[in-house]
């Protein structure tokens, strides 16, 4: 019951009736849903092709079974600097630790899941793949790894392993033993990530102050018609249109017409079009510098691109947007290889910042934070938060629902709930209250928020005042960290209310933190552990293995990107 509360779709047992038979287990571990997406896929067209096969969570997976195994196939993700998912935290420490047992029947083989645009790009694909071979298994297909425009990779990555599979498990495995298997679920909605939801924007407001430094808007989207549903927790996907001014810069730099007819595998379309639509041109990869590099013949590019250099090229690819090397690096490009250099657009994630019991099963609300900035003398722009935040009311905007079931209200409402949701990190926790609102949650509910200034920058700030006055959120603590002279964060209160929130969370309570992945979560993490020691007298070691507890219990939560 545990597992399929949280919704994940879990096979325990052996299949029945055939104990010994050889099965394929698929382990995956998932932050956004990608991996899961995938590992689900696989599992669905393995069990068409015949094989006994198992899905399980990272989590989830037995570990003492390890050994026992003789066909696997691991999903899973890298985040940002080269941790790997909340759910694959054991699961990876187990088999790159010391303890891990030698795996001689085992064959294997990994897909991973990254983002180029970060130099650790699937780092934890890669040390899970070695890792299995120095423990003495065998490989069936080599490290797949895929970057954002994930099916590039992973569509052709899961014919071969499967066709590598069925060579090996086929004739053995008997007709697929459904009760452990997965099934699909029943599409609800004909719409998907593949095929979006043109949603129907109701309202696009700017919700901080004339004079904040940051645009964040509050953006409500009707989903009327589209068979999509959605919880607290979950997530819109939107595929973006890159801002109309950007593809004009990219024009210029390398002085070619818009209106170019321009192929790419088999498709012909403008210039312009493939820019506007088809292409990211807001993050930087390793790819478009190597190529820009060959294109310019520039010395510096080269260089930078050497393995010597990686400090270098980290700093190169997280300060710049490509635009930067265009103009500082001329190169002749050709239309066509500039199409094929960059990577095709991938839809962005946004926090739904609403509950269907409070807003209706037909209507979605986001906070968007609209990315702006001068660098190199230029203003530069985010692609998705720059179009939605200027998108007109009665626009249509292409969408799909993520769903995220490791970020969930308690099933039992009579639990507390911690919520840390600095900045636009707010937007889940105004969907939790709400919906804890309307199913009269007896629990109690703490905010913690934080932004840069109270005047400007106070996201919701009636609606949170409103909920204090009502009853529906018991505790509002606010760190506004450019008011003073000392700056004041999330984390900072953490530490000053410890003895309460270490209250909270020995009497049960449900902790979540939503926002920034790699400055935000890292040093609330710092905080918590801290509390531990501070307040439940843990040494350091025991407050990680407290903390470390509450993640596998699902009791601590986080939506960080
Ligand atoms: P700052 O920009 O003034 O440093 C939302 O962006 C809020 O998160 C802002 O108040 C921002 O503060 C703050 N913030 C920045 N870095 C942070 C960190 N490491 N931990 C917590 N909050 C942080």
């Amino acid at each position: 019951a545990g597992h399929s509360q949280r919704g994940v779709r879990l096979a325990d047992a052996a299949p029945a009736g055939a104990p010994d038979a050889p099965r394929l287990t698929i382990v995956y571990g998932s932050q956004t849903g990608n991996a899961k997406r995938l590992a689900e896929q696989l599992a669905a067209r393995s069990e068409s092709a015949g094989l006994a096969v198992r899905l399980v969570r990272a989590d989830a997976y037995p570990q003492r079974e390890l050994s026992k195994e003789t066909h696997l196939l691991l999903v899973i993700s890298t985040q940002g600097e080269g941790e790997p998912p909340d759910d694959a935290r054991g699961f990876v420490e187990f088999v790159a630790g010391k303890r891990a047992p030698r795996l001689p029947g085992l064959h294997y083989a990994v897909l991973g899941l990254g983002d180029s645009s970060y130099p650790q790009f699937c780092a934890i694909g890669r040390q899970l793949d070695a890792r299995l071979a120095e423990l003495g298994a065998t490989r069936f297909a080599p490290l797949g790894e895929a970057d954002v425009d994930i099916d590039e990779v992973a569509s052709p990555w899961s014919v071969r392993a499967l066709e590598q599979a069925r060579g090996a498990l086929g004739n053995a495995a008997p007709a697929a033993t459904r009760s452990a298997t997965v099934h699909a679920l029943p599409a609800r909605s004909p719409h998907s990530r593949e095929q979006p939801f043109h949603a129907t924007v109701l309202a696009n407001q700017r919700i901080v102050s004339r004079d904040s430094e940051r645009a964040v808007h509050h953006v409500e989207l009707s989903l009327q018609g589209s068979g999509l549903r959605y919880a607290p927790g979950d997530a819109i996907g939107l595929w973006p249109t890159n801002p109309p001014v950007l593809v004009e810069q990219w024009l210029q730099a390398v002085r070619l017409d818009g209106a170019q007819e321009t192929s790419h595998q088999g498709r012909t379309l403008p210039l312009a079009q493939w820019l506007g639509r088809e292409r990211e041109l807001t993050r930087l990869t390793r790819g478009f510098v190597a190529a820009h590099a060959a294109a310019s013949g520039h010395a510096d590019l080269m260089r930078v691109l050497r393995k010597e250099n990686a400090t270098a090229f980290a700093e190169l690819l997280s300060g710049h947007q490509p635009i930067d090397l265009l103009r500082r690096y001329r190169a002749a490009w050709r239309a066509e290889d500039l199409v094929a250099a960059l990577r095709p657009l991938t839809p962005r994630l946004y926090s739904i910042a609403s509950s269907p019991r409070a807003v209706g099963e037909e209507e979605v609300h986001l906070t968007v934070a609209r990315v702006e900035y001068e660098a190199f003398g230029t203003p530069h722009w985010g692609a998705a938060s720059t179009f939605l935040s200027m998108v007109d009311e009665d626009a249509t905007v292409p969408v799909f629902v993520e769903s995220n079931d490791r970020f969930r209200l308690p099933a039992d409402g009579a639990r507390d709930i911690i919520m840390i949701g600095p900045g636009t990190g707010v937007a889940p926790f105004r969907a939790f209250t709400q919906d804890r609102r309307e199913t009269g949650a007896r629990g109690r509910n703490w905010l913690v928020f934080g932004n840069r200034h109270f005047t400007r920058d106070f996201l919701y700030q009636l609606e949170w005042q409103e909920a204090r006055r009502s009853g529906a959120l018991h505790r509002l603590d606010l760190a506004f960290s450019r008011d003073t002279a000392q700056k004041v964060y999330v984390q900072d209160r953490l530490r000053e209310q410890g003895r309460e929130l270490y209250a909270w969370l020995q009497g049960g309570a449900h902790l979540y933190v939503c926002g920034d992945a790699n400055h935000m979560a890292r040093d609330v993490h710092a905080a918590l552990l801290d509390i531990a020691v501070a307040h439940g007298g843990h040494a350091p070691d025991a407050a990680r293995a407290w903390l470390a507890d509450l993640l596998t219990q699902g009791r601590y939560a986080r939506d960080v990107y």
